[in-house]
């Protein structure tokens, strides 16, 4: 049966829905941005990817999907795009990685109901729509008790998009490759962060057909040491994105949100992914308050302050 994609208010939070979870339980669980500290861009592949080198963090902030089981086959897709500052995307459901992600592990005749309340913008290099597939991912293998091992679930996801085995770490990483291939890297403590989404967005594929292959290479093995070492100052001189020149040139705003980023304090500034997200590193939470109230009276789009997760 066709999925399904409706603009819905979240049923897990109405009372009715209580009765309901006795007879068929709703998983749910949090799907987290992620920033990227660095990011290297080596060179292009001949499948049409680039190969590169990033140091990812997932957030403590991210988008909530719940799931609960149907009697039929069909799979309902709700989306509460509320708590984003800009109009519902127009968005067919099979175009929509949550339903690619089910559809992919979905046995004959299951069907589900699944609420997605988005809180991480689209085309912001935050990993929003990747981490509501790892999450589809997840809670699918639980909801059908599926068993699929975390081998098989990497490949899917792989399959899915770059970002998406990232998500299923649940912890920071280096990854390389198209972006797949993940080492988990620990000890980076939680960062405290201001994030800034411009009104605009960029389209990652367009970045990359930018991409500077020349760029100055980040000193990701010497962010994650001063990190590791707990010295936040050194580490926020160190962060780099080879795309950003890329994206500056596509969307001027990315060039101005982190110009006045900079100047608004903070120990290191940069645009995450493939933009249009800027987002300045903290050396506390106070300071992280500070400038995001600043972003905010600048105008400089949506903000939000968070914590990466060590
Ligand atoms: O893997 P994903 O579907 O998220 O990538 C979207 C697009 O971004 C790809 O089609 C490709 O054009 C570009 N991309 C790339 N190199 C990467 C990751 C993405 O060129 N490592």
């Amino acid at each position: 049966m066709r999925p399904l994609l409706t603009r819905s208010t979240h049923p897990i939070f109405q009372r009715e829905t209580q009765t309901v979870v006795a007879v068929r339980p709703t998983l749910s669980t949090l799907a987290p941005a992620k920033i990227n500290l660095c990011l290297e861009v080596l060179g292009r592949r001949d499948d049409g990817y680039h190969e590169i080198d990033t140091l990812m963090v997932p957030l403590a902030w991210g988008d909530s999907l719940a799931i609960r089981p149907r009697d039929d086959d069909a799979l309902h897709l709700h989306v509460d795009w509320r708590a984003l500052d800009m109009p519902t995307p127009r968005l067919a459901a099979e175009d929509n990685l949550v339903i690619r992600a089910l559809e992919k592990i979905r046995p004959a005749g299951a069907g589900a109901d699944v609420w997605l309340i988005k809180r991480v913008p689209p085309e912001a290099g935050l990993g929003g729509g990747s981490s509501d597939a790892a999450a589809a991912l997840r809670l699918g293998n639980r909801l059908w008790n599926l068993r699929l091992s975390d081998a098989r679930l990497k490949v899917l996801a792989a399959e899915l998009g770059s970002d998406v085995p990232f998500f299923l770490e649940e912890s920071a990483a280096r990854a390389t490759g198209r972006g797949e291939r993940l080492q988990v890297v620990d000890g980076l403590g939680s960062l405290h962060l201001v994030i800034v989404k411009p009104p605009q967005g960029l389209s990652t594929a367009e970045v990359f057909r930018h991409a500077d292959l020349g760029g100055r290479a980040p000193k990701l093995e010497s962010v994650i040491d001063r990190l590791q070492r707990g010295d936040v100052t050194a580490a926020g001189g160190l962060l780099a994105n080879t795309l950003q020149s890329a994206a500056e040139t596509l969307c001027d705003a990315v060039g101005r949100t982190c110009y006045e980023l900079r100047r608004s304090g903070g120990v290191g500034h940069l645009m995450t992914g493939s933009g249009s997200a800027c987002f300045v590193l903290c050396r506390n939470q106070q300071e992280a308050r500070g400038i995001a109230g600043r972003a905010r009276s600048l105008r400089l789009g949506q903000v939000w302050t968070t914590r990466s997760v060590a």
